[in-house]
């Protein structure tokens, strides 16, 4: 999978987040790290390369074929990528397997029963599996980021866009979480346990 940002631009009323930005990404890069100082417009660009913004100016390109600026076209590329963000981003009225669940279903399309044994792998890959049947608020900081991890995970996403996710979590948790990530970009896009790396991870 090959990225390409030409002069990307994203404004916010009169706060120019993003600024013509030109950016290849090929086939053979497999993990991308965007550094910048607070408010340099970093989640912005990756909210751009994940297609949860459209760009003011510009255009993303994925594969040599311009992102779709439709609501339709948008939604079934957003299917192909994994998100993790900051704030856990948890849904706090269901539990850690419910959570996974509950995607794999309504977006992804899987049967109840397929969609529950996926959930249970991503689970099992992440170590959580004895955490399935707790909501959000019973697990830690670093567990719920490990459970926002195998959700991100679980339908095995062409790309994996993480923004900052352990920037909210203590120094310990952050360890925790950072040891899971590290292991993923060691393994490469090759099938790993039983779940099928992304081929491309954007920290
Ligand atoms: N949805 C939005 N509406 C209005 N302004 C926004 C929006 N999203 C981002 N901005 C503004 O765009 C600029 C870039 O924000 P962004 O969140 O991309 O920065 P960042 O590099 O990720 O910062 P941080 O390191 O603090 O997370 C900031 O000035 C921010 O206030
Ligand atoms: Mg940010």
């Amino acid at each position: 999978m090959s990225i390409e940002l030409k002069s990307v631009s994203k404004i916010y009323g009169k706060t120019r987040a993003v600024s013509e930005v030109s950016l290849t990404v090929n086939d053979d890069v497999q993990t991308l790290v965007l550094i910048g100082p607070s408010g340099g417009g970093k989640s912005t660009l990756l909210r751009l390369m994940g297609g949860l913004e459209v760009p003011c100016a510009g255009s993303v390109v994925y594969d040599r074929i311009p992102l779709s600026g439709d609501e339709a076209g948008l939604r079934k590329f957003r299917r192909q990528n994994g998100f993790l963000f900051q704030a856990f981003n948890l849904f706090p009225h269901l539990s850690a397997l419910e959570n996974i669940v509950l995607p794999l279903e309504k977006v992804h399309g899987f049967s109840q029963a397929k969609a529950k044994d996926k959930a249970m792998e991503a689970m099992a890959r992440f170590d959580m599996e004895s955490h399935s049947h707790k909501m959000p608020t019973q697990l830690s900081g670093g567990q719920q980021q490990r459970i926002g991890l195998a959700r991100a995970m679980a339908h095995e996403p062409k790309m994996l866009l993480l923004d900052e996710p352990t920037s909210a979590l203590d120094p310990e948790m952050k360890a925790e979480v950072l040891d899971v990530i590290e292991e993923l970009c060691k393994a490469g896009p090759v099938s790993y346990t039983h779940l099928t790396l992304p081929t491309k991870r954007i920290v």
